[in-house]
């Protein structure tokens, strides 16, 4: 992705590999600015502070914290440490527990000798397959767009989005957004209604920032207006990125994609969830056993963002005394997904073993 013309990734390996860079997303869009992790504590503490966040992007930024703490000590004590540390950051995305996984089985077995290589190799491969895995959904995504464009002799799409699944969220192109950025540089018109995402602001802060970044039209509109926004824009699609899909379908993603879904059903629009395979858990038979993370009633109760002279602050917007409940996700039923774009191609809720079968 490029930012004022330079290519970046979200996050990358330092020279002399004893720390990795990423983007700090709690400063965007007001400033870019890169913080270099350089512990397991300090991969922990900007997964929690959502300084990274996004389901694939945690996965793999947790998958190199495991490489720093084995980096310090390779001890069978260190990697338990660092798997159990990490894995308790965020519960919802399910990427994380993947990447954990998947570092224990092919880490455990090493000696203490060979595990912050391997260990680091494995990081890295995480990080190149999440950008083919993501290369791949915006192939697939944007045949969709192709098609919805033809059958309703459309030159412009308008596509409607929710939080941030763009590259943002992911090690490079995102998820939802990259089907939009494949369409757009293809030359199909495309303008995107970008939900502003309460309490964190995901759409407003970082999806605008992106989408602006790469030059596609887009226009933010607050959450409780995309109802209606659907309902007389003309909206084309409805495409969402999730941090778990549960075997039946069932999908969790940001607080506020469930009554997206629901009006996207009411007027007839079609739902799209981008959907990495890393992200279904097929050992969940359906989305209420999904755990929903709830965060801090300061998030809801407070808002961030800078002043007329670019200074950071946070200000409350409730009574004192006022109580807050904080979900951060919700689960939008199967039976609202027209589809699954997924890095093999689109399936139907009824399809998704397919993407826990060999390739
Ligand atoms: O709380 P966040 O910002 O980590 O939530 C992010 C989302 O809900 C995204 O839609 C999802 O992780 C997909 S990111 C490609």
């Amino acid at each position: 992705m490029k930012i004022h013309g330079t290519h970046f990734r979200t996050l990358w390996l330092d020279e002399g590999r004893s720390s990795v860079s990423v983007i700090d997303q709690t400063e965007l869009p007001h400033r870019f600015e890169m913080v270099r992790l350089g512990s397991l504590d300090e991969v922990a503490r900007a997964i929690v502070t959502m300084v990274v966040r996004g389901a694939p992007l945690i996965g793999v930024t947790a998958a190199f914290g495991v490489a720093l703490a084995l980096r310090e000590d390779p001890s069978d004590a260190s990697l338990a440490r660092a798997l159990a540390t990490l894995e308790a950051t965020r519960p919802t995305a399910v990427n994380l527990r993947w990447t954990m996984k998947r570092m224990a089985a092919e880490l455990g077995h090493k000696s203490r000798s060979e595990r912050f290589e391997a260990a680091l190799a494995l990081a890295q491969r995480l990080a190149e397959e999440d950008v083919a895995i993501n290369r791949a959904i915006g192939e697939h995504g944007f045949e969709v767009f192709r098609a919805i464009a033809r059958d309703k002799g459309k030159d412009t799409l308008q596509v409607a989005t929710h939080c941030n699944a763009g590259w943002l969220g992911t090690v490079d192109h995102g998820t939802a957004l990259a089907p939009i950025y494949r369409a757009h540089d293809a030359g199909l018109g495309i303008h995107v209604f970008v939900d502003e995402t309460r309490p964190r602001f995901q759409g407003a802060a970082l999806t605008s920032f992106e989408l602006g970044q790469h030059g596609v039209p887009h226009t933010i509109v607050p959450d409780g207006a995309s109802a209606h926004i659907l309902r007389t824009a003309r909206v084309d699609v409805v495409i969402v990125g999730c941090d778990r899909v549960a075997r039946n379908g069932d999908t969790a993603n940001k607080i506020g994609t469930y009554p997206l879904a629901l009006a996207a059903m009411d007027n007839g629009v079609p739902f799209y969830v981008a959907l990495p395979s890393r992200t279904l858990d097929f050992s969940l038979e359906h989305g209420d056993a999904i755990p929903i993370e709830e965060r801090a009633a300061g998030e809801v109760l407070e808002v961030t963002g800078v002043d007329a002279s670019g200074v950071k602050r946070t200000v409350r917007v409730a009574a004192p005394g006022a109580n807050a409940r904080n979900p951060a996700f919700d689960v939008t039923p199967a039976r609202l997904v027209r589809g699954f774009i997924s890095e093999r191609g689109v399936l139907d809720a009824r399809d998704l073993h397919r993407l826990v079968e060999p390739a």
